[in-house]
């Protein structure tokens, strides 16, 4: 199976509202256009018609992912692989494609009981990213083909969830790190896989060994722009609208990133960074890293 790109987050929110002041006003994006926001708030960031879509809920999570298929092709060898390994999945409605703008997709469950979906082709709607604050463009690819950025996914079935993303669905291995929060040695610590798919982004999923995943459902998520500038005016925004900055400007050793990460109204961090490496996947060789970070990104720094 080859999946192409990270497509759509579905976030869950009590307060939608607040989800709308940090996309718009803070991180820089735009509630879609050419959707219907009467009922859930779609953001836009790119050429695809939207990427975010924030639900009223009693809850804060990051509710599910969308994972784009190259075409139907695609779509149709994803279903027999699901078949050959036994891996039951539910086909969307036509008025569920409809409503998100897909030509056709499935929902399906990981090892972990995480809900998520398989797509093919969401609409661009190709109207320019206004941006309220004056964000030029989000760095996602030539028409949006090196998707949304990346997710960190914690749950506490570690091995079946990396088997099933990389065994069932065709998710490649890049990097694997392992932490010690615990000064006890018997304390096993935390693996920590960084997965790629079918786009040079160096990771589009990394999944979080945690015994106690938050009901957040996410350890961050990642966003990228052009250039330090932009990532420079973000911080500046995060100070002037009160979003706390949870950990201070670093570069990632394993994606190279340059980024900081802020709270988001749903109790999980928003990476926002620029410079990742692109990576030609032909030969790569995956590695085990030490340390996160070449410099910076320091936690609960205030
Ligand atoms: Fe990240």
């Amino acid at each position: 199976m080859r999946i192409k790109a990270l497509g759509y987050i579905i976030i869950e929110a009590t307060t939608p509202a607040a989800w709308q002041g940090f996309m718009e006003d803070t991180v820089g994006m735009m509630l879609a256009p050419s959707m219907d926001n009467s009922n859930n708030l779609y953001f836009k960031m790119d050429e695809y018609s939207w990427r975010f879509r924030v639900e009223q809920s009693d809850k804060d999570c990051l509710s599910y992912a969308g994972w784009e298929l190259v075409d139907k092709t695609a779509f149709d060898q994803a279903l027999a692989e699901l078949d050959t390994a036994g891996t039951s999945y539910e086909r969307l409605s036509a008025e569920a494609c409809e409503e998100k703008g897909i030509r056709e997709g499935i929902g399906l469950k990981d090892p972990g009981g995480n809900y998520l979906e398989l797509f093919y082709q969401m609409k661009l709607d190709y109207q320019r990213l206004v941006s309220n604050v004056g964000v030029p463009n989000f760095l996602t690819g030539y028409h949006g083909d090196m998707g949304l950025g990346h997710w960190v996914l914690p749950t506490a079935a570690f091995d079946e969830c990396y088997a099933f993303y990389k065994d069932v669905l065709g998710f490649g291995d890049v990097d694997y790190m392992h932490f010690h929060f615990n000064p006890d040695p018997q304390d096993p610590g935390q693996g920590l896989h960084f997965m790629h798919v079918d786009n040079p982004r160096h990771h589009s999923l990394a999944i979080y060994q945690d015994p106690n995943p938050p009901e957040s459902n996410c350890v961050h998520l990642m966003v990228e722009v052009d250039d330090m500038d932009e990532v420079g005016y973000f911080i500046d925004r995060c100070k002037q609208n009160d979003v706390p900055i949870v950990s201070t400007l670093g570069r990632h050793t394993n994606d190279l990133m340059i980024s900081v990460y802020v709270a988001t109204p749903g109790g999980f961090a928003l990476e926002f960074g620029c410079d990742g490496v692109q990576v030609d996947w032909e030969d790569y060789k995956p590695t085990t890293s030490s340390v996160p970070s070449l410099w910076g990104h320091e936690w609960n720094h205030g």
